[in-house]
């Protein structure tokens, strides 16, 4: 059956206390609307059809193509909202599931049970339930002497009794196109001026038709977005879900309250993730890592084997064995070749070690090459930048740096070449040669006689 996917994000979230639109809050990385939109597009290939209003620039913006933007001028509630995109997909799709942008924890499989719930049942309506003692201002659910649902009531609209019903309406539904289309321009308008989507459940039990009810088994799952103070809890609660997969994939995860893997990472087997360790963006970590404590990783690849310590490590590659840390900075454009190592307090940037090279201590390397096995000082410094641009420093193949090192760019140290400690490095220095001083010179080898 063709199914069409409705996103309502039309609302101003005016309880975040924001200047920005609620659904563009990130939630581990990305806006949290983009969650509701990637579950829409792994059910079917009808592109998502985003009903906004408040903020709506900025949300096309955040959003970008492939979705159906349908504008809602005003904001006169769910079941106005839905009714909008009436004229784009009647006729088009025999199913059409409403959700709600602010729900970014809906697995594609809930959304799937619902779905499926309402064809097994031949209902015109298939709505998602979940059994909360917080019922954090939701719709509670009426049900009939038969535990059919009869109708949603809103918190404001509730009796006494009614709002001690702890079933809440998760606000997840799917309906028979043709019936939705039918009804959906018949819905009573509310005191306060709304229409709610909601009164369609009231429609169809009220003229004796089933409401199917899927009731939900994990509230996380559930948990719509109001207040920063949701924002944190489906933060915690997200965080929790990924790690668990990635302990069940063979990651250890020492303390997963603090290791905060964003959802597009990929982690090898046998790794270890120690206490607050962010791991962001399209990052990949090989197999027997150690990570952390106290790392960020962002944009980068890490192969197997590799040891990142209480540092910071951006849009950079680490190949097999290379170690990084502790207090060290990776900037975007480093590649460390294979067993490569960076200990204290270094930073580099635009910068490639070769196999084996090491800088241990206290170091700035900027648009460097630096060969295999080279060994940098403690205390070396590119002086890449001239004021106006940017120069490069090659060091060869085994050099030794001396300790305090300062290499002017564009220069060139040799192969197996060496520097003396405190050298001011201002023209090449030729392969196997040894500079000193300052300026540095290369010290002449005595002739043989
Ligand atoms: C709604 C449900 C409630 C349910 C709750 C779950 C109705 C009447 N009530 O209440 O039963 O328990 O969700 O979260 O449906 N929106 C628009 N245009 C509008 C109004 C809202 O696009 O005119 C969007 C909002 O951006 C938001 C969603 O619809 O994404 C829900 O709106 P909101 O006002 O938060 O509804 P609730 O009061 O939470
Ligand atoms: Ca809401």
């Amino acid at each position: 059956m063709s199914l069409g996917i409705v996103i309502l994000a039309a609302g101003q979230g005016t309880r975040m206390r924001s200047a920005q639109p609620k659904v563009l809050h990130p939630l581990l990385g990305k806006p949290l609307l983009i969650y509701a939109l990637e579950t829409a597009r792994s059910l079917t290939s009808f592109p998502p059809l985003l009903v906004v209003g408040h903020g709506m620039d900025a949300v096309r913006q955040a959003v970008g193509e492939g979705v159906v933007y349908v504008e809602q001028s005003e904001q006169l509630g769910t079941g106005h909202a839905t009714l909008q995109t009436q004229t784009t997909l009647e006729g088009r799709v025999e199913e059409v599931a409403v959700i709600h942008g602010d729900m970014p924890l809906l697995t594609p499989t809930t959304l799937q049970q619902v779905a499926q719930a309402r064809r097994e049942q031949q209902a015109p309506v298939a709505m998602l339930t979940v059994m909360a003692d917080d019922p954090r201002g939701f719709g509670r659910v009426v049900r009939g002497s038969g535990s059919e649902v009869l109708r949603v009531v809103e918190e404001a609209e509730a009796t006494a009794e009614e709002l001690a019903i702890r079933e809440l309406n998760a606000a997840v539904y799917a309906f028979d196109a043709a019936w939705l289309w039918a009804h959906l321009p018949n819905l009573p308008r509310r005191r306060n001026g709304e229409y709610y989507l909601t009164d369609l459940i009231t429609a169809a039990s009220g003229a004796g038709l089933p409401v199917a009810a899927v009731t939900s088994a994990d509230p996380d799952e559930v948990l719509g977005i109001n207040t920063r103070v949701h924002l944190a809890e489906a933060e915690t609660a997200l965080r929790r879900r990924i790690n668990r997969r990635w302990m069940e994939a063979g990651v250890t995860i020492v303390d997963p309250a603090t290791a905060y893997i964003e959802t597009e990472v990929t982690i090898g087997q046998d790794t270890t993730i120690w206490p607050n360790t962010h791991l962001r963006g399209r990052t990949t970590v090989g197999s027997n890592c150690l990570l952390g404590p106290n790392t960020l990783i962002a944009d980068s690849a890490i192969g197997d084997g590799c040891k990142v310590i209480a540092s910071v490590v951006e849009g950079a590659l680490m190949e097999a064995g290379s170690d990084v840390g502790p207090f060290s900075h990776l900037r975007p454009g480093t590649h460390l070749a294979a067993g490569a190592h960076v200990g204290n307090f270094g930073e580099l940037k635009n910068t490639t070690l070769g196999a084996g090279a090491k800088v241990g201590h206290m170091s700035y390397l900027g648009d460097a090459e630096v060969g295999a096995g080279a060994n940098i000082g403690a205390g070396t410094i590119t002086c890449n930048f001239d004021g106006q641009r940017k120069h490069r420093t090659v060091i060869g193949a085994g050099a030794f740096v001396g300790s305090d090192t300062l290499l002017v760019a564009p220069v060139r140290v040799g192969q197996g070449a060496r520097t003396g400690a405190g050298a001011v490095v201002t023209r090449d220095i030729p392969d196997g040669a040894l500079a000193y001083g300052i300026p540095a010179q290369v010290k002449e080898e005595k002739k043989e006689k």
